[in-house]
């Protein structure tokens, strides 16, 4: 199976590439902010809790996410795909291990980190853009501000841990949306 993490500060591209790549592999798609999103619109208890996370910025507590992760990995590996690609998780070092051991639990293991390399000017002119016609609660600059704070003092440091297991493989992500693609798939290929 390809299970391939896409990493990257908010606005760097994940859901972007993430669309070009499940139909190019064949992959399952993983966004946990998608499925925390779904919940919101729901109004479930779930998507009430997350709501008063994600409008600050902030992370939704490990426990929520990973609890919520195993169903929707499972669910997802269902149908015919060869492999998942996961965007926006991991997003901490306790959120990394735990999905190493989903994984290992089902006799796989991730086989690639690619993180798009975005600065943050660019970042937070791409989500003030996007926050204009978005609707998402968090697409404002206050907020946008908190998560690259959230993103550089709790998510970055996976990067360091994904370099030391040799599987980080870092993208150029200030071209244009084809362009990325291109160069990801090159990292891809090598691990296919
Ligand atoms: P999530 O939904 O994961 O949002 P994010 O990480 O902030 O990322 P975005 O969706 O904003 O950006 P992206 O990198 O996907 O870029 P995109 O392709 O959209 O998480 C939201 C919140 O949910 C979190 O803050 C947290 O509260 C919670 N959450 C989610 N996962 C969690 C977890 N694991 N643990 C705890 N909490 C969690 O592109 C952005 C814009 O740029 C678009 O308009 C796009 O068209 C444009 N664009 C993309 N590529 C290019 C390019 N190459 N050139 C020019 N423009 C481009």
């Amino acid at each position: 199976m390809l299970n391939i993490v896409i990493f990257g500060a908010p606005g760097s591209g994940k859901g972007t590439q993430s669309e070009n790549l499940i139909k190019k592999y064949n992959l399952a798609h993983i966004s946990t902010g998608d499925v925390l999103r779904a919940e919101m619109k729901n109004g479930t208890e779930l998507g009430k809790l997350a709501e008063g996370f994600i409008s600050k910025g902030q992370l939704v507590p490990d426990d929520v996410v990973i609890g919520m992760l195993a169903n929707v990995l499972d669910a997802k590996s269902k149908d015919g795909v060869s492999g998942v690609i996961f965007d926006g998780f991991p997003r901490t070092i306790p959120q990394g291990e735990a999905l190493d051991k989903m994984l290992a639990e089902r006799g796989q293991e991730v086989s690639i980190v690619v993180s798009l390399e975005v600065d943050e000017p660019e970042l937070i002119q791409r989500l003030v853009k996007r926050g204009i016609d978005s609707g998402r609660s968090d697409d404002n600059e206050e907020t946008i501000k908190a998560r690259l704070d959230v993103y550089n003092n709790q998510t970055s440091p996976l990067k360091e841990h994904y370099k030391k297991t040799g599987k980080l493989a870092p993208v150029f992500g200030m071209a244009k949306v084809e362009e990325v693609f291109e160069n990801i798939t090159v990292a891809v290929d090598k691990v296919k």
